[in-house]
């Protein structure tokens, strides 16, 4: 039988990780992070000299790092040029500027293409979360959840990983979270969005395994 694909897309902060690896774990299906594909792009941007503001540098250079990802979801890898990146990729560096980068449409085009090939080589299945998997890079998925939560859960879930302590951590965690999702949403080639046929899941008053089981069950529904 065919690999069954399971798109996951969403702002940031909506459990979409966590969900994503569980789910794929569970079913022994394959994870693929693709914000961390944008992330380690960005990372090779900034690492080679490469103004991330100017749009005609980050296009001509889109198509040199060679960007390598390990689908397991128990140990998920990120490589470029065969240099491991899942941490620098996490600092606030990449973060504050991954936004700029996966908004240029020639890095979406060499990301994208790269999805599809690792979407394409998976067995028995794959779980691909992102932001534009089910518009834009696997429209033909088997099953599309879209992901949301409030606002002030995103920030709380996010503020608390970054190991934030106060208030003042939190305003400042919303803030960028929000900064982040109106340039995702806003931009023009493949923003942010929920796909006609994806099925939203508001996870602000769910715990993570009430969203896992959800998900693991709307899977099974269509296997
Ligand atoms: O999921 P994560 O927060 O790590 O994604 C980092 C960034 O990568 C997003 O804010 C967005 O700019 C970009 N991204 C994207 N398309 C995807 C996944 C991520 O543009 N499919």
């Amino acid at each position: 039988p065919a690999a069954v694909i399971v798109a996951i897309d969403g702002p940031a902060g909506t459990g979409k990780s966590s969900t994503s690896k569980a789910v794929a774990a569970e079913l022994g299906f394959g994870y693929l992070d693709t914000g961390a594909q944008y992330r380690a792009i960005t990372w090779w941007m900034l690492n080679n000299g490469i103004d991330v503001t100017d749009t005609a540098a980050v296009a001509d250079a889109a198509a040199k790092p060679v960007i390598v990802s390990g689908t397991d979801p128990a140990a998920p890898t990120i490589t470029v040029d065969g240099v491991d990146v899942a941490g620098p990729i996490r600092g606030q560096e990449v973060t504050s500027r991954v936004s700029a980068v996966s908004a240029v449409p020639e890095v979406r085009t060499v990301i994208t293409e790269l999805q599809r090939s690792i979407a394409a080589s998976a067995e028995r299945g794959i779980v691909v979360e992102g932001r534009d998997i089910g518009t834009t890079v696997l429209p033909d998925a088997d099953l599309k959840i879209f992901l949301t939560a409030s606002a002030e859960a995103r920030a709380a879930r996010r503020s608390g990983e970054l190991g934030g302590k106060d208030a003042a951590d939190l305003a400042a965690t919303q803030a960028a979270l929000a900064r982040r999702d109106a340039a995702d949403s806003g931009r023009k080639t493949s923003p942010l969005a929920k796909a006609d046929d994806a099925v939203e899941v508001d996870t602000t008053d769910l715990t993570l395994q009430q969203v896992i089981e959800c998900v693991v069950t709307l899977v099974q529904e269509k296997q």
